[in-house]
C-alpha cells in the first residue's frame, strides 16, 4: 500500500512499494536517465521489480537504513525517486527523475525535502553524495543544499563512489 511520508510543492512523496514498479519503470527507462550513471537506471520491469523487493529487504549492516522513496506529482504520475544510506551522523544521498520533468525545478524541491526528512527523521544534517562531473543538474543540486566539493581522502567511507565521482558534502562548520 502507498504510504505517503511527505509533499511539497507540487510532489508527493511516499516510501518505495512494489506498487511503484509501473509507474518507476515508465519514468526512468530510456538511456538517458542513466547518462552520468554508469548505465541505465532500470531495466525491464522485472528488474525493477527485484530492485524494489531488494531494497525493502533493507542493508546487511544493522547500523544502516536504507530511504527509498517514490515522488509523484498530485495526479499520481510517478516521476521519480530519492534515495539515501543513512549512516550513523551522515547520510549519502541521491536522486533520479524521468527526463520529461527535468529542468522545472522537480529536483530542487525533492532535494530540499530530502534533507529536511534526514534531518527530522534521523537528526542527520551531514549529507554526502558522489557525481559525475559532466553532471551539472545535479551539481547544482548539492550546491543549492550547500555541499561543498571534497578531496581525497574523503571522511567518511562513500558506498556509491566510483573513481573520477565527484563528492560534494554538507558537514558540520
Ligand atoms: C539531477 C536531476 C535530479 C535534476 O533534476 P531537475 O528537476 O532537472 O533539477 P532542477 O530543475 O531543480 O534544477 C536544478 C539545478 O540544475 C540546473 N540544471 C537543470 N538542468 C540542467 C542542465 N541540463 N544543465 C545544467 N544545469 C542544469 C538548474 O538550472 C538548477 O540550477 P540552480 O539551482 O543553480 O538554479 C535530474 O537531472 C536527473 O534525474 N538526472 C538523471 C539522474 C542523475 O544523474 N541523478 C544524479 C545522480 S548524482
Amino acid at each position: 500500500m502507498t504510504e505517503h511520508v511527505g509533499r511539497t510543492e507540487r510532489l508527493v512523496i511516499s516510501r518505495m512499494s512494489l506498487e511503484d514498479a509501473e509507474g518507476l519503470h515508465d519514468a526512468l527507462a530510456g538511456p538517458e536517465v542513466g547518462r552520468y550513471l554508469g548505465g541505465p537506471d532500470v531495466g525491464d520491469l522485472d528488474d525493477v521489480r527485484r530492485r524494489i523487493a531488494h531494497v525493502l529487504t533493507g542493508p546487511d549492516d544493522p547500523d544502516q537504513t536504507w530511504v527509498n522513496l517514490t515522488l509523484r506529482e498530485a495526479d499520481g504520475t510517478v516521476v521519480g525517486r530519492l534515495e539515501a544510506t543513512v549512516n550513523p551522523g551522515w547520510a549519502e544521498v541521491a536522486w533520479v527523475l524521468g527526463t520529461s520533468w527535468w529542468g522545472r525545478g522537480y529536483g530542487t524541491e525533492a532535494a530540499a525535502w530530502l534533507s529536511g526528512y534526514l534531518e527530522d527523521v534521523f537528526g542527520i544534517s551531514e549529507l554526502w553524495g558522489t557525481v559525475h562531473p559532466d553532471n551539472a543538474a545535479s551539481i547544482a543540486l548539492m550546491r543549492r543544499l550547500a555541499m561543498t566539493e571534497q578531496v581525497e581522502p574523503f571522511a567518511r567511507p562513500l558506498q556509491s563512489w566510483d573513481p573520477g565521482d565527484l563528492v560534494f558534502a554538507r558537514r558540520e562548520a
